[in-house]
């Protein structure tokens, strides 16, 4: 198959007739139905991203199984192609990559500005080219996000760094191994230990990375780079270790499943007080969502089958909720679950420590009939006895998700708009949850 311009159809800016999510689609819901069936996890987006851009390092073909089908996954594979990457879905479905030429070095703000995961083009780019021009991501619906730690890493490794009109530009004849820290004021950072992970695995010499992020991802993306000739231990623990290598070379590479998706739809289940099974979920990875569920009266089981089950009690209890970096809970389902606990009887708290701004979904929710006070970084959540459907706006990825778990349960109506940000994230959700019971339509506005 040809590249991504066959696989996937042009860009969105010269054809909106690819499913890039179309900006002005609302979800139609009907709450009030329990869900019941089964679902399957799609592989996980924030395992494909730097995975995907991990391929810029590597000489020969990589292949990508379960590699979602989402409007960042197609961004980051358009990206890839203006890089001189060949990509094309295969028949099974699966991604096949490969670099043909390495001369453009250059993630264009057009492509950066709709999907800051390209930042993480940079490591691999410096490490495997000599140099990259990254156009500095700009503001984000979930709040404030730097990324000088991604930089000081690259510098400690060697990389010489300029910022000139927006574009971070980066270069280096040859990385050196180092001591590298990367905690800042709100923990470790996700792409940032992915971009000097990668980058570390050509430079001459051992790079230490101390307060690593301890993601799943980040573990997904080490083990496939090891697969392809890297010498990368500890990940997992905030102690990477990488030894340099000459050369890596593209494997086979099953993506992880998504954990964040899997916790949404253990949301969505335990919400409509519904008797789902989950299929292709790692429930190692969901430990502290479980573990808050159980206090609400949520109870999460894995089947002999590998299947997970999901059961609720009629009356959910309050709890209280802090979001930190892997392994505890996890930012990325602060809202979903946000959304459950306005049902509780009781008051709750969440505290959001990583994003302390990400609650663009409170006052959305409020206007469903939730009682939520939000005080800096906190969010009080006063249990009430239902919601009730309303037009709601979307406008972050994870907040749109609390915004379709709410809708699942409130009485009436709810018009979800802009669920462009949905698309980017999740897999035609409104048709996954309808083949188990929900009331769900995607609506063209
Ligand atoms: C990843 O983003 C995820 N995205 C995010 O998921 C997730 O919310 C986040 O990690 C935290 O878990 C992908 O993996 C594609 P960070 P990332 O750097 O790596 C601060 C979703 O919904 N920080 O770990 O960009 C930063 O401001 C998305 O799927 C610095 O201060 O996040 C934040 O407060 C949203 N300086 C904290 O660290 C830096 O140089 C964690 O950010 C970098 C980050």
């Amino acid at each position: 198959m040809g590249g991504i311009g066959n696989a996937f159809g042009p860009h969105p800016n010269n054809d909106a007739s690819f499913n890039w999510g179309k900006t002005l689609d609302q979800f139609q819901i009907n709450g009030g139905k329990r869900l019941k069936g089964t679902i399957r996890v799609n592989g996980s987006k924030n395992a494909s991203l730097p995975l995907l851009a991990a391929s810029l390092l590597t000489e020969g073909e990589s292949v990508f199984r379960d590699l979602p089908d989402l409007s960042d996954t197609n961004h980051m594979m358009y990206l890839l192609e203006k890089l001189g990457v060949s990509v094309s879905r295969g028949a099974e479905g699966a991604i096949r990559v490969q670099v043909e030429d390495e001369l453009n070095c250059h993630a264009e703000y057009e492509l950066v500005r709709k999907m800051r995961a390209s930042v993480c083009v940079m490591g691999p780019l410096l490490a495997k080219r000599g140099k990259a021009q990254v156009s500095l991501p700009g503001g984000c619906n979930i709040g404030y996000r730097p990324i000088g730690l991604h930089l000081q890493g690259l510098e400690a490794l060697g990389a010489d760094i300029d910022l000139v009109g927006g574009d971070i530009y980066l270069k280096a004849k040859k990385l050196r191994g180092a001591e590298v820290f990367l905690g800042g004021p709100f923990g470790s950072t996700v792409l940032g230990t992915a971009n000097v992970m990668m980058a570390a695995c050509l430079a001459d010499g051992t790079t230490v990375i101390e307060c690593a992020a301890c993601e799943p991802e980040i573990v997904d993306l080490a083990d496939y780079l090891n697969r392809c000739g890297a010498q990368i231990t500890g990940h997992g623990t905030p102690r990477i270790s990488i030894e340099g290598v000459d050369q890596l070379r593209g494997c086979e590479h099953q993506v992880i499943p998504d954990r964040i998706e899997a916790g949404t739809f253990i949301i969505a289940a335990a919400i409509t007080n519904g008797d789902v099974k989950i299929e292709n979920s790692r429930l190692d990875h969901l430990m502290a969502l479980i573990d808050r569920l159980r206090i609400v009266g949520v109870n999460v089981e894995r089947s002999a089958d590998g299947i997970v089950q999901v059961s609720s009690s009629r009356r959910l209890e309050p709890v209280t909720i802090t979001t930190q970096p892997y392994p505890g809970y996890p930012t990325d389902l602060q809202a979903q679950v946000m959304a459950l606990l306005c049902l509780a009887d009781g008051n709750s708290v969440i505290t959001e420590k990583i994003f302390p701004d990400r609650f663009v979904h409170v006052a959305e929710l409020n206007r469903m009939g939730a009682k939520l006070r939000k005080e800096g970084p906190t969010v009080i959540i006063e249990g009430v006895k239902n919601l009730v459907g309303a037009p709601v706006m979307a406008s972050d990825l994870r907040a749109s998700a609390a915004l379709v778990l709410a809708g699942l349960i409130a009485k009436g109506t709810t018009h979800v708009s802009r669920v462009y940000h949905i698309d980017r994230g999740y897999d035609r959700i409104e048709q996954r949850l309808a083949a188990i019971g929900a009331d769900i339509r995607r609506v063209p506005s």
